[in-house]
């Protein structure tokens, strides 16, 4: 818990880049009484905010950006000058290419701008994560700008930040710790003022040399996408041998050593975050001939659970998908967010489509949807989750918003065409969905529903298969598509609905 210490001066501050990790930190360092500049090339975003517009969503962000705007301790610019009043200047823009890479580029043209500006006695802080190869040259970087500019050293530090999309304010103002890492810092200060800007809060401060704090965020988040991935390969084995994953994670959690955190399975992990630095990771150990099997295994792993779920969908779909509508429940990579890089949505949408799937695809955040329609030619988007439902053959769940685990599935199945739910994030309830009709598939917790064979059914091994004749227990049976005609769905989709009309393609 982080807390205002009165009487303590203020540290002054600049935060150049307003994304999603440059504004949390500024409207968090404003809430903790630090007086803070934001500052970010694009215009239309410094208007926006000044207009008192969120460039996206965040929870509880807006109401913090207001409130300390109002009081005078947040404002924003698009000029990089006010940096020179700084006493620590936070550096927060993008260091990845979006397709899998590091890019350093922006990082560097940002030092260009700044370095030559900052004071004597100001501190510049990375929060962007790096990669771990520039992390040597940074203080280089900088030291050689100084002197080109006839200016002294300042100190250089790594702040990364652990803070989730959809809790980032939380995470912020609350966090489990703080990590300073130390590139350049000869008598100390840089520490210090980091030191006191943090001082209101009661986690642990821990200082260690730059490359271990890189190399802390880096694994704290190669260790999530691992979790996640293990969860879903154990998952598998749920299926294989009739288990449900919710049982075996949940008595694996028991054990203070394991715990029961990022153990979901499902369609696996997206957003700009875990999926990149796995990869990005793996790439840059082998151009420096560094194995990492384990890494490359959790992002082959994870790019598989997305196949998956057309696997599913065809199966329950009776072997394909093509001719088929669906459902797409949710498109953002997570709830509580409008985020949609690497959203596993983008990804099962398209196959889908190519697979000759009618998409139709719903999400509360309206702006993501219209984002999503532009990066998936040829789906549909639908104003509302009946509308997405409507005449549907089969539901994916793909975002577990709040607004889809409560549904009335009574009457979601009544406009399906088929009652069929692919559930890929394992939110929903397997007895609520199957009481009403679905036949519901999600991950590790087996086939329910419409179909003659049950989760429970006894395991046919490949060894078994092999001694007696008998067919595996590796796919996902079919259900009898006829078993749902002449279901209400049928009845309801009488005549055309005039609900179609609010689809746009
Ligand atoms: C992640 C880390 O969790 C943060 O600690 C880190 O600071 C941040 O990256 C970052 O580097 O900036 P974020 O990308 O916001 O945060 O989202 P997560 O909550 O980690 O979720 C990532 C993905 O994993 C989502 O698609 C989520 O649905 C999925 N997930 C999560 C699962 O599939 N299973 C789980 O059990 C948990």
């Amino acid at each position: 818990m982080c807390a205002f210490v009165k009487g303590e001066p203020s540290v002054r501050v600049s935060v150049v880049g307003l994304g999603y990790v440059g504004l949390v930190t500024s409207a968090c360092l404003a809430e903790q009484g630090h007086d803070v500049v934001g500052i970010e090339v694009s215009s239309a975003r410094i208007e926006a905010l000044l207009d008192g517009r969120m460039p996206f969503h965040e929870p509880g962000l807006a109401e913090l950006v207001q409130a300390n705007r109002e009081v005078g301790r947040l404002t924003f610019t698009a000029d990089p000058a006010a940096i020179s009043q700084a006493d620590v200047v936070f550096v927060a823009v993008g260091t990845h290419d979006g397709n899998g890479g590091w890019q350093t580029r922006t990082i560097q043209s940002c030092l260009n701008d700044i370095v030559p500006r900052l004071a004597d006695d100001a501190a510049l802080v990375i929060r962007s994560t790096l990669p771990p190869w520039f992390l040597a040259h940074l203080p280089i970087i900088v030291g050689r700008m100084r002197q080109e500019a006839g200016l002294g050293e300042v100190p250089v530090l790594l702040n990364p930040e652990f803070t989730k999309e959809g809790t980032a304010v939380q995470d912020f103002l609350e966090p489990e710790r703080v990590v300073l890492g130390i590139a350049h810092d000869v008598d100390g200060r840089g520490a210090a003022r980091l030191r006191r800007l943090y001082r209101g809060m009661s986690a642990p401060i821990l200082e260690m040399s730059a490359t271990d704090a890189a190399l802390s965020k880096l694994g704290a988040n190669l260790f999530l996408a691992t979790k996640i991935s293990f969860a879903n390969e154990l998952a598998q084995l749920c299926d294989q041998y009739g288990g449900n994953v919710d049982q075996v994670v949940g008595a694996m959690a028991y054990d203070h050593r394991i715990g029961g955190a990022f153990l979901r399975a499902g369609i696996g992990f997206g957003g700009s975050c875990l999926p990149h630095q796995v990869t990005m990771t793996v790439a840059t150990a082998a151009k420096s001939g560094l194995p990492t099997p384990l890494f490359a295994a959790v992002a082959e792993v994870n790019l598989r659970q997305r196949e998956r779920m057309i696997d599913r969908l065809a199966g329950l779909l009776g072997g394909s998908v093509a001719g088929a509508r669906i459902a797409l429940l949710g498109v953002t990579f997570k709830p509580d967010t409008d985020d949609l890089r690497d959203a596993p949505s983008i990804h099962i949408a398209t196959r889908l489509i190519e697979e000759g799937a009618t998409v139709v695809a719903f999400d509360p955040m309206t702006n993501a949807l219209e984002r999503f329609a532009a990066l998936v030619p040829g789906v549909r988007v639908a104003s509302s989750v009946e509308i997405a439902l409507d005449d549907a053959d089969a539901a994916a769940l793909v975002t577990e918003w709040g607004v889809f685990r409560q549904l009335d599935w009574v009457d979601a199945a009544s406009r399906m065409r088929r009652a069929i739910m692919v559930d890929g994030r394992n939110a929903l309830s397997v007895v609520e969905l199957v009481d009403a009709g679905f036949a519901y598939a999600s991950f590790g917790r087996g086939i329910r529903g419409q179909t003659d064979v049950p989760v429970t059914a006894p395991l046919v091994t490949a060894v078994e298969a092999e001694a007696t004749g008998a067919p595996t227990s590796h796919e996902t049976p079919a259900i009898d598509a006829s078993a749902t005609e002449g279901s209400p769905s049928e009845r309801h989709r009488s005549g055309t609905s005039d609900l179609d009309l609010a689809l746009t393609d």
